[in-house]
Order: structure tokens, then C-alpha cells, then sequence
């Protein structure tokens, strides 16, 4: 099966995971931005992966256009967050390809990190300031401590073990 593999990181652990696709089944690798449907259309399988902003999954509308010139191409995308993969997590995902628009795309969540050393300068702003607003509420609920848990250190949760049902799915 010839494939490849989109990815879009800031920080790199987005890029690992598409790495380690990539080289589990010989797929092409390459920074989601310029790719067209023409050229994606010589690919058996086509996987996108991205990071998680504020609850979306970054540059996700791009790909989803890109998608929708390619019916009945066998599909996956993947999150990347800082988040643990849960339900809440793998519906950031669901909610940027939906199922009705998308019914037979695999989408998967993996948990990444936080690399503050590797991040821009806006997006540790942006944290810094979501931080402060989390740290008012009088009565944090248990999402808000968790969110609070992973802002403010740098960590890493990446899983080579968690691609297991992504590549089960491509595969079968
Ligand atoms: C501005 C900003 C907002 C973020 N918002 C979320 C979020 O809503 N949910 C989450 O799980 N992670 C969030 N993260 C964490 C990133 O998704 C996480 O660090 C991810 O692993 C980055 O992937 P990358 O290394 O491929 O860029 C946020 C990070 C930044 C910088």
C-alpha cells in the first residue's frame, strides 16, 4: 500500500508520531501546506495528523477541503494534544471531521506534550494568559484541573504503542 503521511507540528511530537507511521508502513512523510488532490490521489492512504489548539485541531479545515476532493480514498487523522487521550480529547477530532461529512475516515487521538523550549513566543503567551484566567475560577471543575496540571512544564507522553488502532485500522 502506498501512502503518506501530513503533519502539522509546532513543537515536534505531532512530527514524531508521523514519523513513526511513516515508518511502520513505508509511507511518505512530509509538512502538511502545499499538497493538492491531484497529487494525493496517486496515494492508497492518505493520513493527517495536527496539533490541538484551544479545543481545535490546528489547520484542520485545509485538510478537510483537501479530503472532500478525494472520495473513497482510504483516510485517518490524528490529534495531538497535551491532553490524555479521552473521550473529550478524540472529540476535538470529531468535531473538526465530522461523521456525517466523513464517514469513513479513522480518527484517533495521541497524547503528546508540552515543549516550552521549542514553542513560539506567542503560544506561551497564550498559555500564560489561560493559565491566569483557569487560576480565578473559585470553584475549578475537574477539566479545569487537569488543563492546569499540564500548563507550566514541559513533558513528554509520547506512545509508539498508542498507534496500535491507527495501524490496525489502515491495515485491514
Ligand atoms: C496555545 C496553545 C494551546 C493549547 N491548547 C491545547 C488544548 O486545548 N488541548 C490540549 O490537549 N493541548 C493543548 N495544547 C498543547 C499542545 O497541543 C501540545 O503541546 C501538543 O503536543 C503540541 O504538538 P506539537 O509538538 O506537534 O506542536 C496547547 C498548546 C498551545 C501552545
Amino acid at each position: 500500500m502506498k501512502g503518506i503521511v501530513l503533519y502539522c507540528s509546532q513543537t515536534g511530537f505531532t512530527e514524531r508520531y508521523a514519523q513513526w507511521i511513516a515508518k511502520e508502513l513505508g509511507f511518505d512523510c512530509a509538512p502538511a501546506g502545499k499538497q493538492k488532490a491531484a497529487a494525493l490521489s496517486l496515494y492508497d492512504a492518505v493520513v493527517f495528523g495536527s496539533w490541538v489548539r484551544a479545543g481545535s485541531l490546528v489547520n484542520a479545515a485545509q485538510f478537510a477541503r483537501l479530503l472532500l476532493r478525494l472520495p473513497g480514498k482510504k483516510a485517518a487523522v490524528f490529534g495531538v494534544g497535551a491532553r490524555p487521550a479521552d473521550a473529550v480529547s478524540l472529540a476535538v477530532v470529531e468535531k473538526a471531521f465530522p461523521k456525517e461529512r466523513f464517514p469513513s475516515l479513522g480518527r484517533f487521538y495521541f497524547p503528546g506534550g508540552m515543549c516550552y523550549e521549542k514553542m513560539g513566543g506567542l503560544s506561551r503567551k497564550m498559555l500564560q494568559t489561560y493559565a491566569k484566567m483557569l487560576k480565578k475560577q473559585k470553584e475549578p471543575t475537574e477539566e479545569t484541573r487537569k488543563i492546569l496540571e499540564f500548563l507550566g512544564t514541559s513533558f513528554d507522553c509520547t506512545n509508539r504503542e498508542a498507534l496500535r488502532p491507527l495501524f490496525d485500522f489502515l491495515k485491514g
